[in-house]
């Protein structure tokens, strides 16, 4: 007789010492069946119960690369969506809570996209004259409108060869959902800032002149991180008052004028090495979400390192902190029942067209 699955609500009042030593013995028992995939902005409770950690590139490989029958993501929707895209069939990709969205990626839909590539039509030919690239904080049918329409998918990593591979065979580059990313990106790449315009999806025709669009090398989606756009050029300016000597390295989705008076700019990831390859005793401002900054400092400190946020205010992922040991518990124990819950499973279509465009960027990431 088929029983249902376990239900959250048994697990919501579990103290931090059950929660995580239950966690351990359904890792365990379920041994190599399953993978956990951790990205940086996970609290510390559920991230140390990660099997792999990194950024978005590395976890996309991981997951590629995993042979484990469930592969459980401990970071948000879309990266839910790209496991389960670069997977196998018969593997099960499974965000232990369905709420943990990216609220950037929420900022560009299909048919916003697809109605700004017919308002592009109206001035030239979309297909032949622009790339449609898409940051991986998108949902998986954006990746599959990139797929199908020559385009393709960049993280924060591999963005600068992306945006080469797509200048090397279109004029233009309709970059969504972070306005920031696109513009930051381009700028080290030689393109000035009045070659590139902002399209707002609220209005027509991104509220640009034809000939706007047809001089523009760059078109920037009007969409943002919100945890990023905290970060502000005045804080490195008193961070480099009281302390000459402190670096500073940010994310690429903090604004230009961040970036630009940053020492140094890369994904989570290249955050983590260039503080770990840095001197004893260096002091950083760090312009990145706050589990993996408070992270930092607790693992480099021994080494004399001071690493300091950003930001005055508090400004964590939401989206990231909704997965909780109680989630990560439940679906776990839900697993030892054979049991899966929380799968996210994209359309066959929409996958094979999103793979294209997956597949287009880790051919040529570094
Ligand atoms: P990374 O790929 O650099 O980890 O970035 C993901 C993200 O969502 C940053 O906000
Ligand atoms: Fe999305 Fe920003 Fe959270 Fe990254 S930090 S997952 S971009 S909302």
């Amino acid at each position: 007789m088929s029983t249902s699955a376990i239900e959250i609500q048994q697990f919501i009042q579990l103290d931090e010492k059950e929660l995580d030593a239950r966690i351990i013995a359904a890792k365990k028992t379920l041994g190599e069946r399953l993978v956990i995939l951790g990205h940086h902005y996970q609290r510390e409770e559920v991230f140390r119960h990660a099997d792999f950690s990194g950024d978005s590139l590395k976890l996309s490989r991981e997951a590629a690369n995993s042979q484990a029958e469930y592969i459980v993501f401990c970071g948000v929707h879309f990266m839910a969506e790209v496991a389960d895209i670069l997977s196998r069939p018969d593997q099960i990709a499974i965000l232990p809570d369905l709420s943990a969205g990216c609220s950037m990626a929420d900022m560009a839909n299909l048919a916003n996209v697809e109605r700004a590539w017919k308002e592009l039509s109206e001035v030239l030919e979309p297909d032949e004259t622009i790339t449609p690239m898409t940051y991986i904080n998108s949902a998986a049918d954006l990746k599959a409108f990139c797929g199908r329409h020559g385009g393709i998918v960049c993280t924060s990593t591999n963005a600068p060869h992306v945006v080469d591979w797509a200048f090397a065979r279109r004029e233009k580059i309709l970059f969504f959902p972070d306005q920031h990313l696109g513009r930051n990106t381009a700028f080290n790449k030689g393109i000035a800032l009045d070659e590139m315009v902002v399209w707002d999806y609220e209005l027509p025709m991104g509220g640009l002149t034809p000939e706007e669009i047809k001089k523009a090398k760059m078109i920037l989606w009007k969409g943002f991180c919100s945890v990023h756009q905290m970060f502000k050029p005045e804080h490195i300016d008193r961070f480099k008052e009281k302390y000459p000597e402190g670096k500073v390295v940010s994310h690429p989705e903090s604004s230009f004028e961040v970036c630009q008076k940053s020492d140094y700019v890369g994904s989570t990831e290249y955050i983590i090495n260039v503080i770990r390859d840095s001197e004893p005793g260096t002091r950083w401002l760090v312009g990145t979400e706050l589990n993996l900054v408070n992270r930092l400092h607790e693992q480099f400190k021994h080494e004399g390192k001071n690493v300091h946020f950003m930001s005055p205010t508090v400004c964590m992922c939401s989206t990231m902190f909704r997965i909780d040991p109680q989630h990560l518990l439940w679906t776990l124990e839900n697993l030892l029942e054979g049991k899966p819950v929380n799968q996210i499973k994209v359309e066959p279509i929409e996958a094979e067209q999103a793979k294209l465009a997956l597949e287009r960027m880790l051919e040529i990431s570094p």
